[in-house]
């Protein structure tokens, strides 16, 4: 069952280990970033040795392969947890950087229960594999984009199939909740300047009243929140730079939490924060102790990139490289030129 759903995510083959070993390492989805020469150059924290995949995989696994090294994704997640001042409720990781039913086992295992996740068959392997360990009643799965049409048919349809999860998407405006299907909640999602989805809080602010009508008429309980993702924060250096670019965003956004809340919207959860900012709205106070959840929604810490590493240095001192691409050289065709494989094209 495991080795289907493996399949069914990824189309590359994988490989994990469990002797400690860790690996070579390259960002996913951030633009491309070879680390497999030069490796000492790169971080003064980051040893070669780093990135060493054990001889026997090298040998014994056909190549291009997906290597995760399973110790060092347990690494991260509890680094994760404990960021999160061992309040794993306060985690709701994305998972479209993972994207493999085994490292979502042992995110339910260490106590995850609230995903984030990109796209509709995410959300079904994922709800699989909480059914699978009984635990599909605890599981908070929000599809993090605005849906319309077929998209939002086919998260109703889930939702019907799985009645017991919880399964939510993002809706910008209060007339898209008359066609969020009766048994899917919804986060209103609001723009903080990256220009990825939602609208901006100045235009949300002035349509309190109009959203919270529209709330209570389609039923306080399928509000879930607000989504609010700051991860245009990643081009802010960290440390106290990015806590000046973040903390007066924040400040808006509860201001016009306020604004709901005494139009007598009740909010129960905030969601910020990919992997760029997550330290920072961690030590936010006004997401302490609050009326609400708040929630940080980093995906790419389990793994771990470069680009992070270099970016958020106080990621890049707890957090270990676990994925790596096993590529081969496959010829030497010309003095100073090399054919690699890498990927799927070269696959067997
Ligand atoms: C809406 C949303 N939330 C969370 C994340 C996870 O961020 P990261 O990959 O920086 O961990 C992403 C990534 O693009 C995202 O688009």
């Amino acid at each position: 069952m495991l080795s289907k759903l493996i399949r069914a995510t990824t189309r590359r083959r994988m490989v994990h280990f469990r002797g400690g070993g860790r690996v070579i390492h390259r960002s996913v989805g951030r633009g491309p970033r070879w680390l497999s020469s030069g490796v000492h150059n790169i971080h003064s924290n980051w040893q070669e040795s780093d990135f060493k995949i054990p001889e026997r995989t090298v040998h014994d696994v056909l190549s291009p392969t997906l290597v995760i090294s399973l110790p060092n994704v347990r690494h991260n997640i509890a680094e994760m947890i404990n960021l999160c001042s061992g309040n794993v409720d306060r985690w709701r990781p994305h998972v479209k950087t993972t994207k493999m039913p085994l490292v979502w086992r042992l995110m339910m295992e260490s106590g995850v229960r609230n995903f984030k996740c990109a796209t509709i068959r995410e959300a079904r392997i994922l709800a699989e594999v909480a059914e699978d360990e009984g635990l599909l009643a605890d599981v908070d799965i929000l599809v993090a984009f605005p849906l319309h049409g077929a998209n939002l048919r086919a998260l109703g349809d889930l939702a019907t199939k799985l009645s017991s999860c919880k399964f939510s998407c993002l809706i910008e405006d209060s007339s898209d909740v008359g066609s969020v299907p009766s048994n899917v909640g919804y986060f209103l999602d609001i723009n903080p300047g990256m220009d990825r989805t939602g609208r901006p809080l100045s235009e949300l602010a002035s349509k309190v009243d109009d959203l919270a009508h529209i709330v209570s008429e389609h039923g306080s309980s399928r509000f879930l929140g607000l989504h609010f993702y700051d991860g245009h924060s990643g081009t802010t250096h960290c440390g106290n730079e990015r806590q000046d670019f973040l903390f007066p965003l924040y400040d808006e956004l509860l201001d016009f939490v306020k604004q709901l809340q005494e139009s007598g919207v009740t909010i129960p959860e905030i969601i910020t924060s990919g992997t760029p900012s997550c330290t920072t709205a961690l030590k936010y106070e006004g997401f302490k102790e609050a009326a609400f959840v708040h929630r940080v929604s980093p995906g790419t810490t389990v793994f771990h990139d470069y680009k992070t590493h270099e970016e958020n240095d106080d990621l890049a001192s707890i957090l270990r490289p676990a994925a790596a691409v096993l590529a081969r050289v496959v010829s030497h065709p010309s003095p100073g030129s090399l054919h690699v494989i890498a990927g799927s094209a070269g696959s067997f």
